[in-house]
């Protein structure tokens, strides 16, 4: 089974299975990382289930929406890596894929 590699905030890391089709935020959260409160459950209006993706699989990742980059401008912790995890439906193709939680926003 692919899996993506989790590193919480706490900086532990844990390797998550996940099935193709699922979404990152679905996978983390599932794979019992409660860090993400994903509040609105994936339909991109919170931004609370923020990560930081690792180098390495850029290409395969679909392209940030203008609703995801302006949900992501609101955070104090944005990054050039920094995607809404409930936005990244995960493929085989991301097997291996490295994402680290964002910290948290006052
Ligand atoms: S869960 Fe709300 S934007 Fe991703």
């Amino acid at each position: 089974m692919p899996e993506v590699i989790v590193t919480t905030r706490s900086g532990e890391q844990q390797a998550i299975p996940f099935t193709p089709g699922t979404t990152l935020m679905q996978a983390i959260t599932e794979g019992g990382i409660y860090e993400l409160q994903a509040l609105c459950g994936g339909v991109c209006s919170c931004a609370t289930c923020h990560v930081h993706i690792d180098a390495g699989h850029s290409a395969e990742l679909p392209t940030v929406s203008e609703d995801e980059d302006g949900l992501l401008a609101g955070s104090e912790h944005r990054s050039e890596r920094s995607r809404l995890s409930c936005q990244i439906r995960l493929t085989d193709a991301l097997d291996g894929l490295r994402v680290t939680i964002a910290a948290e926003d006052e």
